[in-house]
């Protein structure tokens, strides 16, 4: 679907979507409409249920005294809460409507309420930023969809004045697109096709942009020492990768960078711990964590950020095997600490002890971030609507929260504590891989606290937002890029040089 911006004036076919308020209230545009139809809009709205409520819409089709095909009325709320992200819900649950209705060509057409916070332009531009996000479609693996059965809509202008405010506006959200679509594809690509090699080389593609990309295999982690990463990945017949992406775009080279690091289990069995058949499909997104950092540092790269930023990821496998590692194994990880593997279907912890301990040993950065799909517990403590955030360092803990929030990428900040560092001692090692069941995602954080060496640290539980199984109204269902939008949103906000944005 392509994207145009263009100055107001009723178009000649297609669809004509306007906004509509909470208590029925037309747009400028949505009054001019209801005159030319001899009052159909009002009446349709009488006739309906639909009252403007955000995420309602209403659609008039051939309507008399109008060249457009139809109308569709979208509901927006309340005029005052129409900010960034009810723009966006505007824009994708237009799309939403209009993607296999039949149309080829619709136009939305942005008039200002009164109250409303946000400039014609700046709705444009998100509501633009939506409906791309929301028209997003993994579909390369379908040969035998009819033509009926594929989008039909080709085209999407918003109609808007001042018309270069909105496009530029909406340059920068395209790039931002761009890199969640790609951190999309990458989560939904089955296992056979994106393993440790296929996605290291998806992340040297980020060259194109200016990053640094290294990429290190076995061997070289071997003698890095990198027992708790290599463990999980020897089962495997695929060899296990750390990628290093570097973003150097402050003014003084030598600022210590932030950092994010991902856990990218590319297919997660359980290993010898062998996870039950039904639902082991859904662990091809279990590299969902190092598909956001990537997609994360070229989102940055794409916008040229005044900031340096590493992103680190651990790309493993975690197979059953003759050579897999068994359940009681001890690994040593790179830090030097002894871990006994009692269940090896813990193995994100153990990809990141080695990937975090890597990551402030070499770049002594700032901070550093983890995004994993790490716990089904956090599914049960959570759902599907936050994900978990842990820290010991309230100041990152408030700035992740608070761009979550802004990005509608909500983080609930659970506890971290010494009590629950208990769980995880162990008879023989330092430490062991699990502590129970009992407060499980944050028995997992604790273990890899243990290897941040006090740099400071937040860990971002995705396991319950990665993926979606419903739409919403910028997300078709499946991989949703939870995070990259919120880690481009905390690098804008505080970490970025003065004088940019
Ligand atoms: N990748 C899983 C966590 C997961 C579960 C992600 C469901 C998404 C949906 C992780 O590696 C895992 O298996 N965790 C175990 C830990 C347990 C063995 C302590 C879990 O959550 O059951
Ligand atoms: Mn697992
Ligand atoms: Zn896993």
């Amino acid at each position: 679907m392509k994207i145009a911006f263009s100055k107001p004036s009723l178009p000649a076919q297609g669809a004509v979507v306007v906004a509509v308020a909470e208590g029925g209230l037309l747009s400028a545009t949505a009054q001019s409409l209801d005159a030319e139809t001899k009052g159909s809009l009002g009446r349709a709205i009488a006739a309906s249920r639909f009252e403007g409520k955000k995420g309602q819409s209403l659609t008039l089709l051939a309507p008399a005294g109008l060249a457009a095909s139809r109308v569709l009325l979208v509901g927006i709320g309340k005029p005052k809460d129409f900010d960034a992200q009810a723009a966006q819900a505007f824009g994708g649950n237009a799309a939403a409507a209009l993607l296999c209705s039949g149309e080829t060509d619709a136009a939305i057409v942005v008039d200002a309420f009164p109250a409303q916070p946000l400039s014609a332009a700046e709705v444009a531009a998100q509501a633009a930023f939506g409906a791309r996000l929301r028209s997003y479609r993994f579909d390369k693996y379908r040969t035998k969809e009819k033509k009926d059965e594929k989008p039909s809509l080709k085209r999407l202008t918003l109609l808007v004045e001042p018309l270069a405010e909105a496009k530029s506006s909406f340059a920068r959200l395209d790039k931002l697109a761009e890199a969640i679509d790609f951190t999309r594809d990458l989560v939904s690509e089955p296992a056979n096709i994106i393993h440790p090699e296929s996605l290291a080389a998806q992340a040297e593609t980020l060259a194109e942009l200016g990053v640094e990309v290294e990429i290190l295999g076995e061997k070289q982690m071997r003698k890095l020492g990198m027992g708790a990463l290599l463990g999980v990945g020897q089962g495997s017949e695929r060899e296990s990768k750390l990628v290093v992406m570097r973003w150097q775009g402050a003014e003084d080279a030598k600022a210590a960078p932030v950092a994010f690091v991902g856990k990218g289990v590319t297919f997660d069995s359980g290993g010898i711990s062998i996870k039950p058949a039904g639902g082991m499909e859904d662990m091809k997104w279990d590299m969902a964590g190092s598909a956001t950092v990537i997609g994360t540092i070229r989102a940055l790269a794409a916008r040229k950020a005044k900031v340096n930023a590493v992103g680190v990821v651990g790309l493993v496998e975690n197979m059953p095997s003759g050579t897999a590692q068994r359940p009681g194994d001890v690994v040593t990880s790179m830090s030097g600490q002894t871990i006994e593997v009692i269940n090896t279907d813990a193995e994100g912890r153990l990809v990141l002890a080695d990937a975090l301990w890597y990551t402030q040993d070499r770049f002594k950065p700032k901070f550093m971030v983890d995004l994993a799909t790490l716990t089904g517990a956090i599914i049960i403590s959570l759902g599907h609507e936050y994900a978990g955030l842990f820290s010991g360092d309230d100041r990152l803990a408030d700035r992740l929260a608070a761009a979550g929030k802004a990005v509608g990428e909500p983080l609930w900040r659970l506890p971290l504590g010494d009590a629950y560092d208990k769980q995880i001692k162990s008879d023989i090692a330092d430490m062991k891989n699990v502590g129970g069941r009992e407060g499980g995602s944050i028995t997992a954080a604790q273990f890899l606290k243990r290897f941040t060496n006090d740099v400071p640290w937040a860990h971002l539980d995705i396991a319950g937002t990665a993926w979606s199984k419903k739409d919403t109204a910028t997300c078709p269902k499946g991989a949703t890029a939870f995070g990259v939008r919120l880690l481009d949103r905390l690098v804008a906000d505080h970490y970025e040089d003065k004088g940019s944005k």
